[in-house]
This record gives structure tokens, sequence and C-alpha cells, in this order.
């Protein structure tokens, strides 16, 4: 059974909903990500389920019980935040062993706790020191100390990392991931960053304006977009309409402002004019005579990367259509500026119907 459970969750300040029909699973375990954009209503859900916000409408379990009319504190849940809220009148090893005193767990296994979260979150030279005597990095590393040795059913962090700076995100986002994993903890992960959560999850449940979009591993919604919110959110997209035919066997013909392609998909249209979008890897530079799916593009601008090129350009037949390409050599640019392309037949994803 799942270890959290939120079936059809409705949650509406006056007329505007903050979650509407919200339902997932997060196994035992699981590392689960809320990503979306910003008032999408992520905090709304972690709140939800901590029990500070109350469903309109819906269940939460935990375990496999209802805890809808459970107070936040009888719920085994622990909240790490944005903003690492550590009491500012507590040291490092105090902040850390509130939620147990809170508990009423037994001195010696607090101090057990106490020191292997200390070790394992590189804090031990700082055990006595008060918040306001410790870098960004080093009060959030408490925080998420702090959360984790209370061993909640459920684990919710919303956005941990956002006030850290890119390197430091990057080292606390592999130690939270190798401790819900040593630990086998069911975590809530709310980002709105799509790196964050391709990195991180075992599974990416994707929001807009209250609802879920999308649920998949990182894998499934980065290559299989259901819509061209998905799509557009998560990476870059070259998205247009187009018409498709079936010729058969999972192969189209896509007729589009690129031109007339084939397309190989198992996932069939939704109907006959639909949105297409494929990634900016996914095209080929090619020459003349080589390659399927060609099309000809316009270069504007190209930006270095180190390991890749990105190629910003547009179509000479339609010089408003923007297109991001992604190079792993830095291409020679012919005076024309033109250049041309290929696209394998799986790259072509079939989104939404017009
Ligand atoms: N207590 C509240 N009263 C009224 N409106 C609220 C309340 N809490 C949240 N909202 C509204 O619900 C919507 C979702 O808010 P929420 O904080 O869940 O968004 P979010 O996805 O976490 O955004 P962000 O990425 O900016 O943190 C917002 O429009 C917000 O204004
Ligand atoms: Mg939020």
């Amino acid at each position: 059974m799942a270890k959290l459970m939120l079936n059809k969750v409705t949650k509406k300040f006056g007329d505007f909903y903050a979650a509407k029909d919200v339902s997932f699973e997060a196994e035992e375990g699981e590392f689960v990500t809320l990503l979306g954009p910003s008032g999408c209503g992520k905090t709304s859900l972690l709140k939800l389920i901590a029990g500070f916000y109350q469903a309109d409408d819906g269940e939460v379990l935990i375990g496999g019980k209802n805890v809808n009319f459970v107070p936040p504190e009888k719920r085994n849940t622990a909240m790490c935040f944005q903003s690492y809220a550590l009491f500012p009148h507590l040291n490092v090893s105090h902040n850390i062993c509130y939620g147990l005193q809170q508990k009423k767990v037994a001195k010696t296994e607090q101090i057990a706790r106490l020191n292997t979260a200390l070790k394992q979150m590189d804090l031990e030279v700082h055990k006595v020191k008060m918040p306001n005597q410790l870098s960004g990095g080093q009060q959030q590393r408490v925080a998420l100390a702090r959360a984790m040795v209370t061993r909640p059913d459920v684990i919710l962090f919303d956005e941990p990392l956002s006030n850290l700076d890119a390197k430091l995100r990057e080292s606390v986002r592999f130690e939270i991931k190798q401790l819900s994993r040593q630990y086998n903890l069911t975590s809530i992960y709310v980002t709105h960053d799509q790196a964050e959560a391709l990195a991180m999850s075992d599974k990416i449940i994707v929001l807009n304006k209250g609802s879920i979009e999308q649920i998949g591993t990182p894998q499934e919604i980065y290559h299989q977009p259901i819509n061209r919110f998905v799509a557009d959110f998560i990476g870059v997209a070259n998205i247009t309409q187009a018409d498709v035919e079936s010729l058969g066997d999972n192969r189209y013909k896509v007729r589009s402002i690129f031109g007339e392609f084939i397309a190989y998909s198992e996932k069939a249209p939704e109907s006959s004019k639909i949105y297409i979008c494929f990634r900016p890897e996914d095209a080929e530079l090619c020459d003349a005579n080589g390659g399927e799916n060609q099309f000809t593009v316009e270069v504007k601008q190209t930006a270095f990367m180190g390991n890749l090129t990105e190629v910003q350009a547009t179509l000479p037949q339609q010089p408003d259509y923007k297109i991001r390409l992604q190079l792993t050599k830095f291409p020679h640019i012919p005076e024309d500026n033109k250049l041309t392309f290929s696209l394998p037949q799986t790259a072509i994803r079939f989104l939404e119907a017009v």
C-alpha cells in the first residue's frame, strides 16, 4: 500500500482553486517531486499533507489511514522549508533535537540520532553555534537534520535549496537524495527548478493552476510530455501545429511549417490536427544529401557553452517562428547563415489536439 495517497484533494480560497482534484501516490521510500510555476499550488499541497490546511474535498491518507481530521502534530510528517525557520535562541544541537524532545524520544536515543545527523550533515564543528553564526548553507543543513532525525512517515521539502548558491545547491541536493535513500524516507519535494526535479526524482508530478498535468518518471516527463505545458515547462521544446495522417505501423505523415515529415510514434495522435514538438538536441546537422526529415534554418545567434552550442534560428519561410537547436560541436556558419538539419522519426512527439 502507498505510504501517502491523495485522493481527489481540492482546496479553495474563495473562488480560487489552490488544488483541484489532485490525486497521486507516493510509495514507501519514494522520492516524489511536485514541479510547477510559481502560484500553481505546490506549497498548498504540502500544507494539506502536513495538516496546516484542511481539504475542502477529497482525502489525504498516510499509511492507508485517512488523516483529514488529524491535527498536524499527530501526523507523522516533517516539513523542511525554503526559509530555514531555525529557532534563533537554540544552538545547532538543540535545534536538531527539538522534534525529538516534543516526541519524548529517550535521551540516549536523542543523542545517538543527533550525533549521526551532525556527522552526516558535516555539522560537527558547528554543533554549539547559534543559527546567526552559520552561513545559509549550514543553516539549511541544520533544518534538514532537524526534519530527518524525527524519522517521519513522510518528509516534506518546500524548495529547500532555493537560497543556496549553485555549487552548494548541487552538493546539498546530493545529500538529501543520499539520506532519503539511506533511511528509505518517503519524500515529497517541491521545486520550480526543472533540472533539480529531473536529477532527484523517482517520480515527477507536473502541476499547473492547482491541477496535475502529468505524472511520470523524469524520463517519461522529458521524452513523452503529454501537452504543450509540460513540453515547454520541462526543458526546451520546439512546438508547432501539424496535420497528421496515419501510414500504418506507427508511422505518420506530419505536415507543419517545417515541411512534410515522417514520424514514428507508439502513441497515436489525439486528432488529425495536433501540436507536435521536438527537443533542441534531437535535430542533427546534415549535409545536403543525407538525413531524413530535413529542414533548413536561418541562424540568428549562437551561444558557445563549452560542451555544446545553442543555436537560435528561424525558418526562412517563417521568420517569426523561433527555433532552438543544440549541437555538440560548434558549427561552421556559412555566409548566408543557413544550416540544414535532419530530424529522426522518433524525435517528433505528439502533443494535444489543436
Ligand atoms: N492562505 C491562503 N489564503 C489565500 N490564498 C492562498 C493562501 N495560500 C495560498 N494561496 C493562493 O494559492 C495559490 C497557490 O499558492 P502556493 O503557495 O501553494 O503556490 P506555490 O506553487 O507554492 O508557489 P511558489 O512557487 O511561488 O512558492 C496562490 O495563488 C496563492 O496566492
Ligand atoms: Mg511555494
